[in-house]
């Protein structure tokens, strides 16, 4: 039985995507403020977290041993933080008609659990159908070498270590994967080049949602006497 979730009628939802270090929590950020200097309502968010019961299941999964979940405990936990997060925090803002930008969503499962941690595309994609069912309307996947991302991530020093120790065949191996998603997803999924200036990656990213601002009108809320439209 299928519990799939109607397609947002409203709203904008944008996601980051790319190796771990590529820039996405500095782009996520930037592009807040250049949309809200636009005027737009903008709710900025991550995964795996972005509500409080999500960001429980984030210290699971991110902290301890590499060996601490097999990929398939992995899965679930993270299509768990990701439901609520939907339910909680990301469909509530499309609702009201709102610009979610989300650092990492479902494109980071099907590469990390789907591909490099395990061959588990096809549970993955299930999986989504089943509990999730959503995804973004424009998607920025940010390229940039391994050795490149695995430096920056390394530099930052966090307690979120588990999944940085996987070392840079890894980070070739998602990378590659990221770049392939790109295209099976290609409407929705710009590449974008992050080994420039945070600045120029940044006018890139607030160019791209604007075209598309531009294209699809308007953001409204939904009208709670008609319903979605
Ligand atoms: P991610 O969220 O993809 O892991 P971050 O935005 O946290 O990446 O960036 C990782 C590190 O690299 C941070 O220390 C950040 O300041 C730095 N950084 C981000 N973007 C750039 C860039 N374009 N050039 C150089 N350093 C960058
Ligand atoms: P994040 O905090 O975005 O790491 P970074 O800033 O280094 O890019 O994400 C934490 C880690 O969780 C990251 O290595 C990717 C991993 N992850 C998955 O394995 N599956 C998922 O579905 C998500 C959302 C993240």
């Amino acid at each position: 039985m299928s519990v799939r979730m109607t397609p947002s009628p409203t709203g904008l939802f944008i996601t980051l995507e790319g190796i771990d270090g590529s820039g996405k929590s500095t782009q996520a950020q930037l592009l807040a403020e250049g949309l809200r200097a636009m005027g737009y309502d903008v709710v900025r968010t991550r995964e795996p977290g972005g509500s409080p019961g999500a960001e429980e299941i984030r210290s699971l999964v991110l902290e301890g041993p590499p060996d601490r979940w097999s990929a398939e405990s992995e899965l679930l936990l993270f299509t768990a933080a990701r439901r609520d997060h939907l339910e909680k925090t990301i469909r509530p803002a499309l609702a009201q008609g709102k610009v979610v930008i989300c650092d990492r969503f479902a494109d980071s499962t099907r590469i990390y659990q789907g591909i490099t941690r395990a061959d588990l595309r096809n549970t993955v994609d299930a999986l989504h159908d089943l509990m999730i069912g959503q995804e973004p309307d424009l998607t920025y996947v940010i390229d940039i070498a391994p050795e490149q991302g695995l430096a920056r991530a390394q530099g930052r020093q966090a307690g979120e270590q588990r999944f940085e120790d996987f070392g840079l065949a890894m980070q070739a191996k998602m990378r590659a994967g990221f770049l392939a998603l790109a295209c099976e997803f290609s409407q929705r999924c710009h590449v974008i080049e992050g080994n420039r200036p945070p600045s120029q990656v940044a006018a890139e990213l607030l160019n791209i949602a604007r075209a598309h601002l531009s294209r699809f009108g308007p953001l409204a809320p939904i009208d709670a006497a008609k319903g979605p439209a």
